[in-house]
């Protein structure tokens, strides 16, 4: 039995792919880098959900299709105005994601219908950065900000969480993360996904499992973690005792490695020029140069690389996102690449059951309850 199922291959994807000897990735054939440096969110979106790269017409399409799916319904704003403001906001997207399908009247897989879920895939994508935004001023007692239909995704998440104009280069930074997150192969809340999708359950049953897979710290949760690791230390100079004391006490440092890449993250130093820039911005580059120096000790004392959740934390920090939305935000992003897998499992289903090794007791002797 392979612990945490390591190496076994439980799915087929045309979606992405990852050598991890290499430090490559690739979202149907085109490598990460090709896509950070000049994909949109938009047009990775129509990627993983229709298999091409869009058209000029395609894209726009997308991009109308996303603008005019972003705004919730009452329902949704009225409760999330309801949830207590100590609700955590994965907590809160875990609802709303689930709260998205009441009164659609959503059936479950019909094969008859193959393409059905696709409609509620874009809807899903539109709708998740608007959730997050909405909860965030309203826990603050704040007006919940409309999303702008002729703006781009990344435009009115940042502007739903900031309620002001975001700066050119917030929003292509912000961009930027969205296209990096958006998909990596079978990670634990897709795999989430699949399998909810596999039992023929509906595509927001398969996304609120996702959800709540994400938000641990060893999957997703890691970035909120790393802020909190970064924001602990005081100076440079305290940077070697800090993660000293961690390794001694043999705590995982938050951001540092991976089940499938064995070298550097290819998304890492894209979030991490990133990050230098927007610091560079807000004149705030203490954590930045925090980051830079406990990647360093990580990788001399334990030869650690980075992951993806590493310099996501100093680029929202300095776009002036707060801690507990940043795996909101990667959940905002990997919705594309999970309802893309939610298709893929569809088009082409078998329930997904694997075989536990028993270990337990062959034999037991019942005892009566009064004599226990
Ligand atoms: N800090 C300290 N030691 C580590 C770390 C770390 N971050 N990651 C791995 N190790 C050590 C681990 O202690 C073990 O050492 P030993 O063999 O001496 O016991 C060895 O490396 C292998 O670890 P593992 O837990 O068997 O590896 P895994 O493939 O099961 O875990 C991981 C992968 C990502 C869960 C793990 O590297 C980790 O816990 N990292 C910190 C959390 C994190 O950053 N998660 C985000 C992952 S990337 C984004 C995503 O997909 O969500």
């Amino acid at each position: 039995m392979a612990a945490g199922l390591e190496g076994v291959v439980a799915a087929q994807t045309s979606l992405s792919w990852i050598d991890g000897k290499r430090g490559m990735l690739v979202y149907r054939g085109y490598a990460i880098d090709d896509l950070a440096r000049h994909a949109t969110f938009e047009e990775v979106v129509h990627l993983l959900l229709e298999g091409s790269l869009p058209t000029p017409d395609q894209l726009a399409e997308v991009g109308k299709r996303l603008g005019e799916e972003a705004p919730l319904d009452p329902l949704a704003v009225t409760t999330l105005g309801l949830l207590p403001t100590t609700t955590i906001p994965m907590e809160a997207l875990r609802t709303g994601v689930s709260l998205l399908s009441a009164g659609e009247g959503v059936p479950t897989y019909d094969a008859d219908d193959p393409d059905s879920s696709r409609g509620h895939a874009y809807r899903i994508v539109a709708k998740l950065p608007t959730l997050i935004g909405t909860f965030h001023r309203l826990r603050q007692g704040l007006e919940p900000v409309v999303p702008d239909p002729e703006r781009p995704v990344a435009y009115n998440l940042l502007r739903g969480i900031l309620g002001e104009e975001p700066g050119d280069d917030a929003v292509a930074a912000m961009d930027c993360a969205l296209v990096l997150h958006a998909e990596h192969t079978l990670n634990a809340s897709t795999f989430a996904a699949r399998i909810t999708a596999g039992t023929l359950s509906d595509i927001y049953s398969a996304i609120t499992s996702a959800v709540g897979t994400l938000r641990g710290p060893l999957h997703g949760g890691a970035n909120e973690k790393v802020a909190e690791l970064l924001e602990s230390i005081a100076s440079l100079d305290d940077v070697e005792a800090a993660i000293d004391d961690k390794l001694a006490r043999k705590e995982r440092i938050m951001g540092f490695g991976h089940r499938v890449y064995k070298t550097e993250d290819p998304r890492g130093p894209h979030l991490r020029d990133w990050a230098e820039r927007l610091a560079d911005q807000a004149g705030r580059r203490e954590l930045f140069e925090t980051a830079l120096k406990v990647q360093q000790v990580v990788f001399d004392r334990k030869g650690l690389y980075i992951n993806v959740d590493f310099y996501s934390a100093p680029l929202y920090t300095a776009m002036g996102i707060p801690r507990d939305l940043f795996t909101p935000l990667f959940a905002a992003s990997r919705a594309a690449g999970w309802t893309a897998h939610v298709l893929e499992q569809q088009a082409n289903n078998r329930l997904i059951r694997p075989s536990s090794e028993y270990v337990g007791e062959r034999e037991a002797t019942w005892v009566a309850l009064e004599d226990r």
